[in-house]
């Protein structure tokens, strides 16, 4: 019964659809788990309270093929072999009883072997869990799908010395002595869950407490445990833990349902973080910080996931997915809500900037690449490789049109019901729909489409203000372009928010908005929300006195890529004046972005690159604003930022992609802006730089702005620029500002650069997190031949293969470093292969996320083409490949 079949561990890849969904025959009412953790194995005895719904059906329960299978019993019974199947994905038991029945799986497995970092495994010594998605299937054999919901008791025992803490879900019921050096603790999860919120962790663990008393006046108890040596970082975190829980009472009336919260820090985690019920386990990154490991952005980050994950409890856990397939149920809203959370902490303006750039670096490449895919998936061969930016990123941003559809109120009744009606069940994405529509008493289906359709939407707007009529018209057309699997005739118009503002042209103030297309709006507004679901839609403002500037898509109120008839000093009148921020940068990206398309187009055809010196001044403008008493620093210094080369290799046609270019013209503008703007730029730098570090709002708003300043500085070529950062570097006094300093450094050829990344080897080289940074920095660089030191970092001591955040570091840097990788030769291609295959034995999901380094291959050059293309199949060729590498790489060919 344990032998797996040779043919049966040469099963093909299996993809898993949507429509082949059924609801299970077996619901499981009660999970008895108890693990003996040993250094040589553990077992796992897992007692389930089965209910039988379809009598007479085969019961098929998911575990992998690492597992040792010692005994099935149903009713105490030891199931006979010829009722019992084994294949490569799991178990089939046949010849159940009619009635309800208990059943027992006895299971061997070696957590301490398990480098794919899913199931049980060990980090720094100790052991911990990953299950979602399926990693529940690696501990024992179960129905690993998350509507099947139980109560669970865990019961774990492991020796007192070297594992002193035992935690898993719910409240700590029993715990004691156990013979030979042991101890055990039982712990009982009153709430049902899918076995992908199980969690346990056993450890030398030292902790931080807190406390928080729900808007009911319930005390919950807050405890973060880490290594001991880390436990002075983890205050921030405790912080951020106890905002998100006051914040979600706030905004939405959602209360915490247990005595007892945990948050545990692991070196090794795939992911960011997990919202295991009442036991979150977070990779130690999103969780340590101190002023002098972590940057602002680390501080962000971590409050931000903090928050996350506790939102879960609600979206996720009280309310969780049916199937896979719904991910961004609870994703794409989970995000929504953190993202919220973080705009209400920080600066709101701010943070929408920072979320539509990731979705523009990354999101919409993905959505026009081989891997497109719906935020609800409709088929996939590894769950794990649907943890993508579409189903978390994208899909926040379909939640966000429900809000500016329904307005904040209407958003918040739709919530409401939503809990009313699905709390302690799992369900789909059309219910959260249905919850939405039907508390607002509207007819939301054109808004369907989001969930089925893959790819950007194109939308172009065309406006003309008529002065007899006293109108403003806006003629907008909409078009989803094609996606594997869905040709172009097949997408439908759908609907989406257009939030719209209208400025007068000779104060630059907004104007009332007074009726659109008859319809007259609310008094006082200013922004009109429109809802565009046609393919070609006319909307008319009236009783509009004089022409306007119009400020089209204000916070980014859908996720489209639009073009308008906007001129040059239009655009210029609303990065000068738009009172919504969000615009207010768009209209200077969309001056970038303009320059640096035409500006790539001579690069390639020869011709002289010229500096758009309107552009030069408006940022003038923009970094002298800085001056004014209550100006917004860390608005300044976004609105600042250049597009990323990600971002304009997305606006270029497939084919022709030759990244040497897109730096070339990148660098071009950088070097005019900090040429012309020099005395500025060094000016603003050096009235932004405190003499000591604080971690207050308007002290990380002047590092932001000030280390902007330096890095444009970093362009100039002269010793004395390179001087000054070295000895900028040698003074800062925090994180940040080390690795803004260092950064500047980087990317020259020169002997402060050796002396600083020296010097912040010598000091960090004991801090694996820190030490992330310093492989990051260096597999970024635009230094000649970096490939080679990228090569020598692979066996320096400061990086192991086994680690997910040194190869995200590294290998990750590496990739979306244009140089070094796409250099003419292939040899960062072949390198990739290279490492990625090497992964592919150690650990599947880190390495598949590594092969998304190829997706993009049709983008570029025929001959970069060529050469990607050969590493692909190379990849594919190769035995023994992982599904998750697999279903990248064969996507990515098709
Ligand atoms: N639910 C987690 C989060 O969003 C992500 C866990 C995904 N893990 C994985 N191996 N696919 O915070
Ligand atoms: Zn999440």
């Amino acid at each position: 019964m344990n032998a797996i079949a040779d043919e049966v561990t040469k099963e093909k890849p299996k993809t898993i659809y949507l429509k082949d969904y059924q609801t299970p025959a077996y619901e499981f009412e009660h999970v008895n788990l108890s693990f003996q953790l040993n250094e040589e194995h553990t077992t796992v005895s897992s007692s389930i309270d089965v209910r039988v719904q379809r009598k007479k059906e085969t019961l098929f329960l998911h575990g992998d093929k690492s597992m040792q299978l010692d005994a099935v019993l149903v009713n105490g019974t030891q199931v006979a072999d010829e009722r019992l199947t084994r294949t490569n994905a799991g178990l089939f038991v046949s010849g159940l009883p009619e009635e309800d029945f208990t059943l027992k799986i006895v299971t061997t497995i070696k957590p301490q072997e398990n480098t794919a970092l899913e199931g049980l495994y060990k980090s720094s010594g100790n052991y911990c869990t990953q299950c979602e998605a399926e990693g529940f299937r690696r501990i024992t054999f179960y129905q690993d799908r998350p509507d099947v919901m139980s109560k669970f008791t865990t019961r774990m025992e492991a020796a007192k010395d070297k594992y002193p803490v035992l935690l898993s879900n719910g409240n700590l019921i029993d715990s004691g002595d156990a013979d030979g050096g042991r101890h055990f603790a039982v712990w009982e999860d009153p709430w049902r869950k899918p076995s992908y919120l199980f969690a346990l962790v056993a450890g030398n663990l030292a902790k931080i407490e807190d406390s928080f008393t729900t808007m009911s006046g319930k005390k919950v108890d807050l405890r973060i445990y880490t290594e001991p040596h880390n436990i002075d970082k983890a205050d921030h975190a405790m912080v951020s833990l106890i905002k998100s829980m006051k914040w979600d009472e706030d905004t939405f009336g959602l209360e915490y349902d247990l005595e007892l919260f945990n948050i545990v820090a692991v070196d090794d985690f795939n992911m960011g973080a997990m919202e295991n019920k009442s036991l979150n386990v977070f990779n130690s990154r999103l969780v340590f910080a101190t002023p002098k490991t972590a940057t602002d952005a680390d501080y962000a980050a971590i409050e931000g996931v903090v928050g996350h994950e506790y939102f879960h409890n609600w979206t996720g856990n009280r309310v969780t997915c049916r199937d896979w397939f719904q991910l961004s149920l609870k994703e794409g809203l989970t995000v929504y809500r953190d993202q919220e959370f973080s705009s209400d902490m920080n600066s709101r303006g701010v943070k929408r900037i920072g979320d539509v750039s990731k979705l523009r670096a990354a999101q919409f490449p993905q959505d026009s690449g081989p891997m497109a895919h719906p935020i609800r998936p409709e088929e996939y061969i590894k769950m794990d490789n649907f943890y993508t930016v579409t189903v978390y990123e994208k899909g926040a941003e379909v939640v966000r049109m429900y809000e500016s559809l329904l307005g904040k109120d209407g958003f918040r009744k739709g919530m409401d019901l939503y809990f009313e009606r699905h709390d302690g069940c799992a369900v789909t994405t059309e219910d959260f729909f249905s919850a939405m529509a039907d508390a607002n008493n509207t007819d939301l289906s054109a808004f369907k489409p989001w969930y089925q359709q893959a790819g950007t939407p194109i939308v172009d707007v065309k406006t003309s203000y008529d002065a007899s009529t006293k109108t403003f018209t806006l003629k907008a057309t909409q078009t989803v372009p094609a996606t594997p699997g869905q040709d172009a005739s097949q997408k439908k118009a759908v609907l989406m928010p257009i939030r719209v503002g209208l400025l007068d042209k000779s104060t630059g103030k907004d104007i009332e908005i007074a009726s659109v297309n008859g319809v007259a709006q609310e008094k006082g507004t200013t922004t009109a929300v429109l809802r565009f679901d046609q393919k070609e839609q006319t909307f008319t403002f009236e009783n509009v006195e004089q022409d306007v500037v119009p400020s089209i898509l204000r916070n980014f109120s859908a996720p489209i890529k639009m073009t308008t008839d906007l001129e040059e000093g239009d655009l210029l009148f609303l990065m000068a004046n738009d009172s919504d921020p969000f615009n207010r940068w768009e209209a200077g990206q969309t001056l970038f972005r303009s320059l640096l398309v035409k500006l790539i187009a001579d690069e390639t055809n020869g011709k002289a690159l010229e500096m758009n010196t309107k552009i030069t001044d408006a940022l003038r403008k923009t970094i002298e604003g800085a001056k004014a008493a209550d100006a917004d620093k860390a608005f300044i210094a976004r609105a600042m930022m250049v597009p990323s080369e990600s971002e304009l290799v997305e606006m270029l046609e497939p084919g022709t992609v030759d990244p040497d270019v897109v730096k070339a013209a990148r660098k071009f503008v950088m070097k005019s802006l900090a040429a012309d703007l020099r005395p500025l730029l060094e000016e603003t730098a050096k009235a932004n730089s405190a003499p000591a570090y604080k971690n207050e709002p308007a002290d990380r708003a002047m590092r932001s702005l000030k280390n902007t300043c330096l890095g444009y500085l970093s362009y100039v070529d002269a010793p004395e620029v390179a001087k000054d950062a070295l000895e900028r570097y040698q003074n800062a006094d925090n994180m940040t500002d080390k690795i803004a300093t260092l950064s500047a450094l980087s990317d020259k050829v020169c002997a402060e650069r050796e002396t600083a990344f020296d010097a912040f080897y010598q000091e960090w080289q004991h801090d694996p997190l820190v030490m992330c940074k310093w492989l990051s920095l260096q597999a970024a660089s635009g230094v000649p031949n970096n490939l080679g030191n990228v090569k020598a970092l692979l066996t320096h001591p400061a990086f192991d293969i086994k680690n997910p955040n040194k190869v995200y570091s590294l290998i990750g840097g590496f990739m979306s470093n244009p140089t070094t990788f796409h250099q003419k030769d292939g040899q960062g291609y072949e390198f990739l292969a290279d490492v990625i295959l090497q992964l592919n034995d150690i650990n599947q999901q880190v390495a598949a996320r590594m092969a998304g380094g190829f997706t993009r291959w049709r983008k570029y050059d025929p001959s970069r083409q060529a050469l990607m293309k050969k590493q692909l199949e190379r990849i594919i060729a190769t035995e023994n490949l992982s599904e998750n590498v697999y279903e990248i790489v064969k996507k990515s060919l098709d």
